[in-house]
């Protein structure tokens, strides 16, 4: 960059052009290693060049207390972002946001911008059901409807008018099972109750739900926090293959797994995000002390 600028400067226009460029690039080099670390307080990368989701200075109340300071930040397209913090630091109130599942709370109000493929997620044309099948939501605790292991995967694609035909709706399940990797251990007992599983196979049933309805983005809070290793260990593969077709932010508390299933790392603290960086960076040579001090356990 800078070398580029230097041979400009033979010509007097772009010598003009070129050298405020290079002012700010020292300036901003001389405070951190990446010029968009000073931006809205973040520093790292909270930007990146195929977003499928952007945020920019988003702020979230609930009543009179603000929940979230000023957040801005991209979700890359078929990329996992883990978003990790202390407990209250306002993961799930962000992750929220992004589907809106936050206008259920009643007094929480969302401010910023925030968009899905450059559409507005908080638009006053847009309708939350279809937003919430395009920017689909996995929780903590498995929560499969009380339905059958069928109509749990069912019930998306015919709610969104996907499918109706029962052959379309049985190869929508077939598949939607075989790719949360639970297909072989249901297909004999697929009338049987969703409620009637494992933990780890609710889990997957859930994420099987999730992705029937084909969304773009998969929202997941805590999604292995009930679960064995094992069962930890085929969601987080999972993750991975998943991420192939679609974009996914994950909200852990274990930083091995964040360390394991993403590729960019958040690190948010009292509502405010502090760094976001390639997940190894953020692991092994993080930018900010407080980032540090939470991965080393110094708290958190
Ligand atoms: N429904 C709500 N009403 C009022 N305040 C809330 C509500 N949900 C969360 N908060 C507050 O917002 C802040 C952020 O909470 P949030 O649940 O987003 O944190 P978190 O990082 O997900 O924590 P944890 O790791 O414990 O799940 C906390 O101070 C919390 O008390
Ligand atoms: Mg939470």
């Amino acid at each position: 960059m800078s070398t580029m600028t230097l041979n400009a400067g033979e010509a007097v226009p772009a010598q003009k052009e070129a050298t405020q460029p290079v002012a700010e690039q020292t300036e901003v080099k001389s405070r951190a290693a990446n010029p968009n670390s000073q931006v809205d307080g973040t520093v790292g990368s909270p930007f990146c060049d195929d977003a499928k989701l952007r945020m920019r200075n988003v702020n979230v109340f609930y009543g009179e207390s603000q929940a979230i300071h000023d957040v801005s930040l991209d979700i890359g397209r078929n990329q996992v972002v883990a978003m990790i913090g202390p407990s209250g630091c306002g993961k799930s109130t962000f992750l929220r946001c992004l589907n809106r599942m936050n206008d259920t709370i009643e007094g929480c109000r969302v401010e910023g911008e925030l968009s899905l493929d450059g559409e507005a997620i908080y638009g006053p044309k847009v309708d939350v059901v279809p937003l919430r099948a395009r920017v689909g939501m996995v929780f903590q605790k498995p929560n499969p409807f009380p339905k059958s292991i069928y109509d749990n995967v069912a019930y998306g694609p015919k709610i969104h008018g996907i499918a109706s035909r029962r052959a379309e709706l049985d190869e929508i399940v077939e598949n939607s099972l075989r790719r949360a990797g639970l297909w072989n251990e249901v297909k004999d007992r697929l009338d049987k109750p969703g409620t009637g599983l494992s933990g780890g196979q609710q889990q997957r049933l859930c994420i099987a739900r999730a992705i029937a309805v084909s969304p773009e983005v998969i929202l997941m809070d805590e999604p292995c926090s009930a679960l064995d290793p094992i069962a930890t260990a085929r969601i987080e593969e999972l993750i991975d293959e998943l991420r192939e077709n679609y974009t996914i932010a994950i909200v852990t508390h274990s930083m091995q797994q964040a360390a394991r299933v993403s590729q960019r790392t958040a690190y948010f603290h009292l509502g405010k995000l502090v760094e976001v960086n390639d997940t190894e960076t953020v692991f092994t040579n993080p930018e900010h002390d407080l980032t540090e001090a939470y991965i080393t356990g110094r708290f958190g």
